[in-house]
C-alpha cells in the first residue's frame, strides 16, 4: 500500500504534491510526508495521521522547491508516528517507498555494521542507506540505484530525490505499481495515473523491474537486465477532477446510492437489451467451450463476489469452479489443469496477493480473465482478457458499488459461458438476462428501506457481536455483511452458512447477539427459516432481510424485518447487497466512526 508521488518541475511543487497525495490517501493514511530541494539541500516536513496534519504543518512551515517527493503511509514496519513517516533521508538523498523489503533486517544489520545510523523502524530506511553507501563508494546516483536494487527482496515502488541534483528524480518498481507522467517542461511519478490527473494525462507505465530516470524534460528507462528500454506512453482518461461527495456526508453513502446507475451502466456493456442476450466485448481470448475448470481468486469483498459467482457458473454453465482467497491460493502450489481459466476479481487491480495468484496461474498455463474496475491497473494489463466493471472511481475504503458491479459482470459472464457450452437455451438465457435487467430498478426500491435501517442501526450499535446467516448465494452475502460491519463500525461480526450454525456457532447465541438472516424467498428459504427457528428458540434477536413472501412465511418473531422488493432469487445477491451495506454504514455513522477511512485499512492493498 502507501501512495508515492514525485515532481521534477519548473515551479513550486509542495502544494501539488499534497494535491496528488489527496488522491492517493486511499492507499493509506497513517502518516504523510514530503521532501523538496531548496538551494540543493533536502528539506522535509512529516506528520503523523492524515494528510490534513501535514497540510497544517506546511501552513506553519511552508516548503519551497521545484523538485520533490511525497508519501502517504500504511504502516507495515514500525508504528505510524512521525519518525517512521516517509521520506527517509541520508545526507545524500530522500526516498519514499510503497511495498515491503523482506530482507530489511539482514540489510540493516549489515549497514549498521558498516557504520550507518538508522532513525526509524521502517524497512524503507535500508534503501536510503544502501544507495548512500554505494554513492560513497564512488557510484553516481543512477549506478548506485541500479546496483543496489537486486539486493532487495520483496515488493517496492520507490521515488528518490538527491541532494544537490535539481535535475534528477529516480523511480523504480518491482511488484508495486508506478506510473510516469509527462508534463510541459515537467515530469511526474505517481503510484497511479489518477494521482497525476491534475497535471497530465500522458502516462508511461513502468514494467516490472524498471528504473525510471527523470529530468524536467526527459525520461530514460533501464530494465531489470540493466538495458535501456522503451515503454509506450498513452493518453489516459481518468478525469482531472477529484471525485466529489456531492450532497452526501461520506463517499460510502454516495457510492451506495450510485449503485442503480453504475450497475445499469455495467450491465448495458454486457447485455444486448434488444435481443435479450449477453455480450462480452473483448472476450475473444476466452473459449468457454474448451474449459475444464474455472479457478477464481480474489481478496475480501471481491472474493465474496467470486463466491457468489461460483454458484452461477456451476449452475448455468456446469463448469466446476474452485475458489480461494488469493493470499492462500498463491502459496499452496495448487495443481492447475490444462484448458483452465482463472478469473481474478479486483476493484483496484493492484491487490498484491491477487496479482501474485494471477501470475502463478498464468505461469501454469491458465487463461486469465480479470474482472477489474481500473482498466489501466497491473492486473488488467497482465490478463489475457478483461471484463471491466464500470463502477467509476470508488473512494470509500469499504467496497460497495464495485462489489455489485462485479456481481453484475460475473452474472453476465456465467450466462455467456452457459450459452457457449450449450447448457442454457435461448429461453433460459432470455429469462436470466431479463432478471439482470430488472436489478437497477429493484435497487432503487431496496434503497427505500434506508429510514428503517437507520433506526435499526441505533440498536445494532449497542451490540458487541453480530452474526450473519445465509444459505446458497446468501451465504457469501452473510460473509460480506459481516465484513462490512466489522471494518467500518469495529463491532465484531461473523458470517456463517445457516446450516453450519448448529455445528458450533450456535453456542454464541443469547439475547445480546443480534442475528441478521439474509433469506430471499428462494429454494432454500425453508431450510434457512428452520435455522432461524433454532436461533429464536435460544433467545436470539433476529433481523430478517427477505421479500414479502418470505416475511409472510417466516413465522418467527424478529426485532426487524426488512422487506426487499420481489426479485428473481437468481439475482437476489445484487439487490440484497444494498441493505447489507446500509446496515454497516448507518451503524458506523451512528457510532461516530470514520466510515470512509476506517482505522488500519487502506483501499488498495499492495503488500502481501
Ligand atoms: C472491503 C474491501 C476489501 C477489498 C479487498 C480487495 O470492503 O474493500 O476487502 O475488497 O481488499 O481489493 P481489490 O478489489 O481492490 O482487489
Amino acid at each position: 500500500m502507501c501512495g508515492i508521488v514525485g515532481i521534477i518541475g519548473n515551479r513550486v511543487v509542495s502544494g501539488r504534491i499534497v494535491d496528488a497525495l489527496k488522491r492517493l490517501e486511499y492507499r493509506g493514511y497513517d502518516s504523510t510526508g514530503i521532501a523538496t530541494l531548496i538551494d540543493g539541500r533536502i528539506e522535509r516536513r512529516r506528520a503523523e495521521g492524515k494528510l490534513r496534519s501535514l497540510e497544517a504543518r506546511l501552513e506553519r512551515e511552508p516548503l519551497d522547491g521545484v523538485i520533490g517527493i511525497g508519501h502517504t503511509r500504511w504502516a507495515t514496519h514500525g508504528r505510524p508516528n512521525e519518525t517512521n513517516a516517509h521520506p527517509h533521508v541520508t545526507d545524500r538523498l530522500a526516498v519514499v517507498h510503497n511495498g515491503i523489503i523482506e530482507n530489511f533486517r539482514q540489510l540493516r544489520d549489515e549497514l549498521e555494521g558498516a557504520g550507518a545510523r538508522f532513525e526509524s523502524d521502517t524497512d524503507t530506511e535500508v534503501v536510503a542507506h544502501l544507495i548512500s553507501h554505494a554513492m560513497s563508494a564512488g557510484l553516481d546516483p543512477v549506478a548506485a540505484v541500479t546496483t543496489i536494487l537486486p539486493r532487495l527482496r520483496g515488493a517496492f515502488a520507490l521515488a528518490i530525490l538527491f541532494q544537490g541534483r535539481g535535475d534528477l528524480l529516480i523511480g523504480a518498481r518491482r511488484g508495486s505499481p508506478l506510473a510516469v507522467g509527462h508534463g510541459e517542461g515537467e515530469m511526474f511519478l505517481g503510484s497511479d495515473a489518477l494521482a497525476l490527473a491534475p497535471f497530465t494525462d500522458m502516462i508511461t507505465y513502468l514494467d516490472e523491474g524498471d528504473i525510471a530516470v527523470l529530468s524536467q524534460t526527459s525520461l530514460r528507462i533501464i530494465d531489470e537486465a540493466g538495458s535501456e528500454a522503451e515503454r509506450p506512453s498513452q493518453q489516459i482518461q481518468t478525469g482531472a477532477f477529484m471525485a466529489e461527495k456531492g450532497n452526501f456526508r461520506h463517499f460510502m453513502a454516495k457510492e451506495i446510492h450510485e449503485q442503480p446507475e453504475v450497475v445499469a451502466r455495467t450491465l448495458a456493456h454486457y447485455v444486448d437489451m434488444a435481443e435479450g442476450v449477453t455480450n462480452f466485448p473483448g472476450g475473444e481470448g476466452v473459449d468457454w467451450t474448451k474449459l475444464s475448470r474455472i479457478t477464481i481468486s480474489a481478496c475480501g469483498t471481491a472474493f465474496y463476489a467470486g463466491l457468489v459467482a461460483k454458484y452461477w457458473f456451476e449452475r448455468f454453465a456446469r463448469i466446476p469452479v474452485e475458489i480461494d482467497v488469493a493470499s492462500e491460493f498463491r502459496y499452496r502450489d495448487a495443481p492447475l489443469e490444462e484448458n483452465g481459466l482463472m478469473i481474478v476479481v479486483s476493484q483496484s487491480g493492484e491487490t498484491a496477493d491477487t496479482l501474485a495468484s494471477l501470475r502463478y496461474a498464468r505461469d501454469n498455463g491458465q487463461t486469465i480473465l480479470s474482472v477489474v474496475n481500473v482498466p489501466t491497473s497491473s492486473i488488467a494489463r497482465e490478463s489475457h482478457a478483461i471484463a471491466p466493471t464500470l463502477a467509476g472511481p470508488e473512494i470509500g475504503v469499504a467496497s460497495t458499488k464495485a462489489f455489485t458491479c462485479q456481481l453484475t459482470v460475473l452474472f453476465a459472464l456465467a450466462i455467456q459461458a452457459g450459452r457457449a457450452r450449450g447448457k442454457l437455451d435461448a429461453a433460459r438465457e432470455g429469462a436470466l438476462v431479463s432478471a439482470l435487467m430488472s436489478v437497477p430498478a429493484l435497487m432503487n426500491e431496496a434503497m427505500k428501506r434506508e429510514p428503517e435501517i437507520e433506526r435499526l442501526a441505533r440498536e445494532l450499535s449497542k451490540a458487541r457481536d453480530v452474526l450473519y446467516l445465509g444459505r446458497g448465494t446468501s451465504y457469501p452475502m452473510a460473509l460480506e455483511g459481516a465484513l462490512k460491519l466489522k471494518e467500518i463500525s469495529y463491532i465484531h461480526a461473523e458470517g456463517y452458512a445457516a446450516g453450519e450454525l448448529k455445528h458450533g456457532p450456535i453456542a454464541l447465541i443469547d439475547e445480546s447477539v443480534p442475528v441478521i438472516v439474509v433469506a430471499p424467498h428462494d429454494e432454500v428459504f425453508e431450510k434457512t427459516i428452520s435455522n432461524m427457528q433454532e436461533v429464536a428458540a435460544r433467545g436470539g434477536r433476529i433481523i430478517l432481510i427477505t421479500d414479502a413472501k418470505g416475511a409472510a412465511a417466516a413465522g418467527v418473531e424478529t426485532i426487524a424485518t426488512l422487506v426487499m422488493p420481489d426479485v428473481d432469487p437468481v439475482v437476489a445477491p445484487i439487490v440484497y447487497a444494498l441493505p447489507i451495506q446500509m446496515i454497516a454504514y448507518h451503524t458506523a455513522v451512528f457510532m461516530g466512526k470514520d466510515v470512509d477511512q476506517p482505522r488500519n485499512l487502506a483501499k488498495s492493498v499492495t503488500v502481501e
